[in-house]
Parts: structure tokens; sequence; C-alpha cells
């Protein structure tokens, strides 16, 4: 995006949104969001225009957004029909698409997710959420630790504000969302179940004479994941028999898989369990790709990791 394309998104965000204070409020959660976006390596550009288009509906009355959902075939939960402000995120993500052309899935999730967070969220969507949590105008105690902590660790900052902001809730006698309560889930509990999960993709790859098992701790520096489990397989046939095990083990302790790359050429298979990336290489794909040297510079080999 041009700068002459910014100002006028920017004009034109300000006249759908029709206050100053809101829209300030939007320039600054665009810009944290655009630092956090190039803290992680996310998309810069997503960022901002996710900012920028997040609050659409925040000024909308309880009925009007309660009108609006409706009329779009939005699904409204019983939380939703309790707090109707809550639907601004979701709706707003409508207008993004209708009034901004917004059709790009990944900015148009962020939206959706900003204001409850969910049980499948993106680097991107923790980024928005949390940039317009913790943008600078924001009043409460915890703001610039977290605002900090959000710039060194982006899992630990999405737990630590979600823990304040469902203390906060909990405190004036509201509810959590189920989408909030998911996102804890998502940020907290697969962290304390993390050293589980590596074990048993150690184990299953040590079954299968996998060699060179290496682990690496991102240490926050990406939302992909807490940690890599790398492993050399000899020929195709190994690297696939590794991941036949390492998939079949994770789903018999209870862990999800999000997806599996590579599996048919076998030179390099990625497997995604959410907090842990299995990458099961052949030892010519490992040398070439050097994952270890790409992620491990700064990353601690993680032999033990306290939850
Ligand atoms: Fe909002
Ligand atoms: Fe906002």
């Amino acid at each position: 995006m041009t700068g002459v394309e910014f100002v006028r998104l920017g004009k034109r965000v300000q006249t759908e949104i029709g206050q100053r204070h809101r829209y300030a409020h939007t320039l600054r959660v665009a810009r944290m969001a655009v630092q956090l976006a190039r803290r992680y390596g996310e998309d810069v550009e997503r960022a901002r225009v996710a900012g920028m288009l997040h609050d659409l509906a925040r000024l909308y009355s309880d009925q009007r957004l309660l009108d609006e959902s409706h009329a779009r075939g939005l699904w409204i939960s019983t939380f939703d029909r309790e707090h109707p402000r809550v639907l601004h995120a979701r709706l707003g993500a409508e207008l993004a698409k209708e009034r901004f052309g917004i059709n790009d899935e990944r900015i148009l999730s962020a939206i959706r997710a900003h204001t409850l967070g969910n049980g499948s969220m993106t680097a991107l969507d923790a980024i928005v959420y949390l940039a317009d949590s913790l943008e600078p105008e924001r009043e409460f105690a915890e703001r610039a630790e977290l605002e900090r902590l959000a710039f060194s660790d982006l899992h630990a900052a999405m737990r630590e504000t979600l823990r304040s902001t469902t203390a906060y809730h909990g405190a004036s006698g509201n509810s959590i969302a189920p989408e909030t309560a998911a996102a804890i889930e998502l940020f907290h509990t697969r962290r304390s179940k993390l050293p589980d999960l590596i074990e048993t993709v150690r184990e299953a790859a040590e079954d299968k004479k996998g060699e060179d098992i290496a682990v690496l701790d991102l240490d926050g520096r990406t939302i992909v994941a807490d940690t890599f489990v790398i492993v050399t397989g000899r020929s195709n046939v190994q690297t696939r028999a590794i991941a036949d095990a390492i998939i079949e083990s994770a789903k018999k302790d209870g862990f999800g898989v999000a997806r599996t790359e590579g599996y048919l050429d076998g030179n390099w298979i990625l497997i995604d369990l959410g907090s842990v990336v299995a990458h099961v290489f052949t030892p010519e794909s490992r040398a070439f790709y050097n994952l270890e040297r790409l992620w491990g510079s700064g990353a601690r080999q993680a032999r033990a990791i306290e939850s």
C-alpha cells in the first residue's frame, strides 16, 4: 500500500466510523499491529488493513448490531445476545468485505477475532488482538508491561492479556465468552502440555530409528509453534514411516494434527501439531534447508522446558 492509498483508506474509514476518538484508536491499533507484524515476520500490509478496519461497527447500537448481524445470517450465540457489543467484530468483517472490498480471509479472520479471540487464532489474529487490547491510550494497570511482553513473546502476551481480560470481566461479574475460553485453551493449556507432546514426538521418531533428533525452542519468536522437533530418516521410505509413527502417537496421546505437508515427496515432511511442528528430513534435505541454522541462532536447545 502506498502512502497515498493509505491516506485514502484512512479517509474512508474516518467517514465510515464518524467519530474522531474511535478513528484515532483505529490508527493506533493499525500502527501497533504493523510494528508487531514486523517483529514476528508477519504480513505488514494485512496487519495494517486489519487494524484500520477492525472497529467499523464498534459504534453501532446493540439493536443495530443484532439486526445487521441477523440480516447477514451471522450466527448469534447466547453470549452474543447477552452482550451484543461483541458482534461488532464479526459484523465488522462483513462490512470490510462489503464496503472496502476486502476478500482476504486472513484479514477478515483477524477482524473477526479481535474482541473475543477463538480457539484457532493465527499469528495475524493474535497481533491484531494484542494491538487492540494494548494500544498506548488504553488505560489499565498492566498495559505497558503487557505491551513489552507482546514485543518479546507473542504466546506469553496472549496468555497474559487473556488472563488480564478475563480477570477484569470476572471482577465485573461478567461471564467469559466460549470463544475466549477456547483462546485460553489454545494459548495456555497447550503450553502446559508442551513437554508431553515433545516427548510423544521424540519417542515415535526414535521408535522408527529416526536420527539426530533435535528439539528447538523457538522462544516466542513465532506464533506458528513453540517448538520444532527435527529428525532425519535415511530414505523417503523411512521419513514416511517416521511421519506415520509421529502422527499415530500424537493422535493416540490426544493431540491434534493440524496438517501434514510433503508426505508424498518424502524429502521434507512437516507435521503441524500446533505448539510443536515436527520436520522429518532425508539427510540431503536436512543439510540443504538447515532449519537449525535458520531458527537455531538464539534459540535455546530445549532439553527441558518447564511448563
Ligand atoms: Fe473492537
Ligand atoms: Fe478496537
